[in-house]
């Protein structure tokens, strides 16, 4: 691993290099935010069929965990949309194409099917009874 390489892995956000330029550059940033409301109708009209539709097994399995589920169903969703705006010139992603994660405590992450995309993607989610929100950061 580079220098660059394992500054970015260990430091998310951007770092003074030596020569005191910015190497972990923002490239793109994306919001979304979604009523929680809309998914659990959703849910309720096309049921499984409209989770697996959007959703990967592992973001449904860790959304039913919840008592609440439709607010964890909603974040994600709101995080592919995010992801989608921070991306911004990728009209082939869809829905399963981001498959949104968390890590042991719980911070969320991305996985990107094209494995091509070499940048960093940063999520942050947070929802309330009526409302989810995201955004998305590319950083190179
Ligand atoms: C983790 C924590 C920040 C979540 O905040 P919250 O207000 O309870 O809930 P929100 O709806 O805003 O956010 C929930 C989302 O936070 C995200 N989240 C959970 N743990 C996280 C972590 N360790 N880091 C980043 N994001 C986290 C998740 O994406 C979660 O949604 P999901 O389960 O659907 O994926 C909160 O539980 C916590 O630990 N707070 C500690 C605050 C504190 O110590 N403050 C003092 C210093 S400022």
């Amino acid at each position: 691993m580079g220098v660059i390489e394992e500054d970015l892995r260990r430091h998310p956000y951007p770092l003074p290099s030596r020569e005191g330029s910015f190497h972990n550059m923002i490239l793109g940033i994306g919001t979304d935010i979604i009523e929680i409301d809309r998914i659990q109708k959703a849910i309720e009209r096309w049921g499984r069929s409209f989770l697996k539709h959007v959703f990967h097994d592992e973001e449904i399995r860790y959304a039913q965990k919840f008592k609440f589920p439709a607010q964890h169903f909603a974040a994600r969703f709101a995080a592919k949309e995010a992801v989608y705006k921070a991306i911004g010139n990728n009209k082939h992603l869809g829905w399963k194409d981001i498959k949104i994660l968390n890590d042991a405590n719980g911070k969320p992450y991305c996985v990107l099917s094209d494995r091509k995309f070499k940048h960093k993607i940063l999520i942050s989610i947070s929802h309330t009874r009526n409302y989810a929100v995201a955004s998305a950061v590319i950083a190179a």
